[in-house]
């Protein structure tokens, strides 16, 4: 979900005046690069690598947190025990999801508190998706199933990014959002099967998500200067267009069992391209939510500050009893 926000970095191999230090860790960093193995905390790499990595990362991690909104607005009025827990799962895993990415990010040398800064004072940008409402119960099935669904899409070339922290934490990132995708998936199948309100209600929820999850592949790659230098660097491996391409052929066939519709009429497979074609995707829309204009951006921020401020005394605690054990470890030695 980074890359759609992500406007860091360019450069690398291309430093101009570099010391022989720096010219051997360039070399070893292109030749690792070249082989397609992976770049490790402790490697030389290049300054706008790091920079551009921290802050795809981040901005993962940022959306991992606030993502949970949506849904655990949802978790008290889940229409059974069983639902309830699932969803709770569903949110837990969410919030793991940011602390294995936040620790990643970490290994770059930028540490929580700056990142948690740039979050809570608005410098750093998270998923638009996560700006829209969640209105309905049925909503909890469009987004496990098209969102969950879209970061899968996105997310599983990442397993292979040539960072090894990065690579290793979206293993099993991958691994949960497959379950969240399912949950989201059985929420509509089981809405689709019931009442004629309940279907009208699954209809619904994927009539408003369709287009914003395809859009969270982010702009087409003429118009995403950095995924050229990302895709040099082993980042990224195929381009936002590619992936939503694959996302788009995956809902085809699944919208199908659920017995309901894509709100897009102009969808075909194009035999000649060998290409979906899909309707025209707002992109000034897009724009104005990434930056801070969507239905619920304040409301998202405004929340997400709240925690912050809520969870001091856990912090503190968390602090002052790494403190004693520091000193008692001295004590022993
Ligand atoms: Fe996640
Ligand atoms: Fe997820």
């Amino acid at each position: 979900m980074a890359e759609q926000t992500d406007d860091a970095g360019r450069g690398g191999s291309l430093t101009a005046v570099q010391s022989p230090e720096e010219a051997e860790g360039q070399r070893r960093f292109d030749a690792i690069i070249a082989e397609d193995s992976r770049i490790e905390p402790r490697d030389w790499m290049p300054e706008a690598y790091r920079k551009s990595l921290t802050r795809q990362m981040s901005q993962h991690a940022h959306s991992e947190i606030i993502g949970m909104q949506p849904e655990a607005n949802w978790i008290t009025r889940a229409p059974s025990l069983k639902r309830k827990s699932i969803l709770m799962a569903k949110v837990q895993d969410e919030a793991g999801h940011g602390l294995y990415l936040y620790s990643a990010t970490e290994t770059l040398g930028t540490g929580r508190d700056t990142l948690n800064d740039q979050l809570l004072t608005g410098r750093a940008k998270y998923s638009s998706i996560f700006n829209y409402p969640a209105r309905t119960w049925a909503d909890m099935g469009a987004i496990g199933w098209l969102v969950d669904g879209a970061a899968i899409a996105n997310q599983v070339p990442l397993c292979r990014a040539s960072y090894g922290p990065y690579g290793r934490a979206m293993v099993r990132i991958c691994k949960e959002e497959s379950f969240h995708q399912r949950q989201g998936f059985e929420i509509l199948l089981e809405l689709s099967r019931g009442t004629e309100a309940q279907r009208t209600m699954a209809q619904d929820a994927i009539n408003r998500f369709y287009a914003p999850a395809l859009m969270m592949f982010g702009p087409s790659d003429t118009d995403s200067p950095n995924s050229q230098q990302s895709m040099a660097w082993n980042i990224k491996r195929f381009s936002n267009d590619d992936l939503r391409q694959r996302f788009v052929g995956m809902i085809v066939e699944q919208v199908k069992v659920l017995g309901l519709t894509l709100p897009d009429p102009e969808l075909r497979f194009d035999e000649e391209s060998g290409q979906w074609k899909h309707r025209d995707l707002d992109w000034a829309e897009f724009k104005r939510v990434v930056s801070g204009g969507g239905p619920c951006n304040a409301q998202r921020m405004a929340r997400r500050r709240e925690a912050h401020e809520e969870g001091a005394w856990v912090r503190e605690a968390a602090a002052a009893y790494a403190r004693r054990q520091q000193a008692e470890k001295e004590q022993v030695a």
